[in-house]
């Protein structure tokens, strides 16, 4: 029988792709399955984030629970992947004894030899190493779920933005070759994807090798996917202001593919917080890509990420942040507290902001950031909108379920034979996590007579 394969992803995208191929691996090596339930599980796997100090903590407390189902059955194999392996390697056995595996982000290709050793000699593996862009060659050819895929361009950050841990935990900027990528793309879509979110940390410092020596860069990469066959929308996660160059904002007006929403993390509003940050840019700067990409694409749907409370910030400084977020109006973003993350330059700096104004500045910022999400969703109300068909909703076997440009999730009648495509449908209602629509006759009839 089958062994039966349990993984746990905390943490973000990428870490939801590495997970997606930890499985593919070791389904091609071991024949191993998919289960939902911990118990029945022969190996367990946790993907573990340390972005943030509660992510972190997550980590004992889920092997813990583990620790139990391994008390009633000790050939079961207990490993830990993902950015907290990476940043304590061994400490993590030191601590949870019954792990077995501890490996990183770059080397969860070699899963099918850690198992195997583990298996044969009973010892406690770890392997937490760098080893470039092997990972990708060694893994198996990806296969499409559903209408939509990631496909990773980069790995890692070379960025050190003073309160980030992911240089650390993931290593140095290095890109894949931009055939590979296209290759893969390819693959998926000969599947039936129609959408691709191109991953990385910081997706446009990709600098990928091409076939006659020179290196492709982000835009060029852009106008390569949108030319592959059935890839009609095209998505980056994420994109760093310092490097946005005037060659991505041309290709928002170039790629009709590429969606009507760009995500860009500014972190803060104060000019001296981006310094002490060293995000290598200024508000100044932030404001006029911004301003480009609405000149280039009106109406487009922008979002970012914030930190409130990083050491130091002033009463005056957050409000920068507030009045930066009036002067661009963004959609659905996220907002975090500042959270000291060991071996980074800012864990250094003197934290004197109590919690309570911590939290109050980001209940604030909340507040307006839903307003304005709120706002742009009954904006949207009497659009018609191109959605992406992902499949029957959740909530009602009736009910089809997509993503407008916009990531909102839209539900509508319609046959269960149109996932996979796109349609037109009007909203007809805003709701606080999604929207309402009804589908176009006009839209369905295309898709039949194509
Ligand atoms: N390059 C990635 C960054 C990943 S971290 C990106 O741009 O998306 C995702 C977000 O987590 C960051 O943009 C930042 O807002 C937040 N974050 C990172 N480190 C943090 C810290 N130490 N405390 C609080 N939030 C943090
Ligand atoms: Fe982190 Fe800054 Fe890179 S937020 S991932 S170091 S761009």
């Amino acid at each position: 029988m089958a062994k039966k394969l349990f993984i746990q992803t905390n943490g973000c995208q990428m870490n939801e792709y590495d997970s997606d191929k930890m499985r593919d691996v070791l389904q091609a090596s071991h024949g191993m399955e998919i289960t939902e339930i911990p118990e029945e599980a022969d190996v367990l796997l946790l993907n573990t984030c340390s972005i943030r100090e509660k992510a972190q903590e997550k980590v004992f407390s889920a092997v813990g629970r583990w620790r139990k189902i391994k008390n009633k059955r000790p050939n079961i194999i207990i490993g830990v992947g993902g950015c907290v392996a990476s940043q304590e390697g061994a400490a993590i056995q030191k601590r949870a004894p019954y792990v077995d595996i501890v490996f990183g982000p770059q080397t969860l290709h070699r899963l099918p030899e850690l198992l195997d050793e583990v298996r044969e000699t009973h010892n406690r593996v770890v392997d937490i190493s760098f080893p470039e862009i092997e990972k990708f060659d060694a893994l198996p050819e990806p296969r499409a779920e559903g209408p939509k895929a990631f496909v990773s361009i980069m790995e890692g950050c070379s960025k050190y933005c003073t309160f980030c841990v992911v240089p650390y935990t993931r290593g140095e900027e290095i890109s894949r070759p931009l055939k590979d990528v296209i290759a893969e793309i390819s693959v998926l879509a000969e599947q039936g994807v129609r959408e691709i979110n191109l991953l990385g940390q910081n997706v446009n410092a990709y600098r990928g090798e091409m076939d006659d020596e020179e290196t492709a860069d982000f835009s060029l990469l852009l106008h390569y996917v949108a030319a592959v066959d059935g890839i009609d929308r095209i998505r980056f996660t994420t994109s760093h202001p310092a490097e946005f160059t005037d060659e991505i904002i041309e290709a928002f007006a170039e790629i009709p593919e590429l969606v009507n929403h760009l995500h860009l993390p500014v972190q803060s509003g104060s000019n001296n917080i981006l310094t002490q940050m060293k995000r290598g840019y200024n508000r100044e700067q932030y404001l006029e890509i911004m301003n480009k990409v609405k000149a280039v694409r009106p109406g487009i749907s922008l979002s970012s990420d914030f930190i409130i409370g990083f050491p130091g910030e002033t009463e005056e400084e957050f409000e920068d942040t507030l009045s930066l977020i009036e002067q661009v109006g963004f959609d659905f973003s996220y907002s975090f507290i500042y959270s000291a993350r060991p071996g980074t330059p800012a864990a250094e700096l003197a934290d004197d902001i109590s919690e309570d104004v911590k939290k109050q500045r980001l209940s604030k910022l909340k507040a307006r950031l839903d307003q304005m999400t709120m706002d742009v969703s009954k904006s949207m109300v009497g659009t018609v909108q191109t959605v992406l068909v992902e499949g029957v909703s959740k909530k009602s076997p009736l009910q089809m379920t997509g993503r407008t440009e916009n990531n909102r999730v839209v539900n509508f009648t319609a046959h269960p034979r149109l996932a996979g495509q796109f349609v037109d449908v009007m909203i007809t209602e805003a709701l606080p996590n999604s929207l309402r629509g009804r589908l176009l006759d006009s839209s369905v009839d295309k898709i039949l007579n194509s």
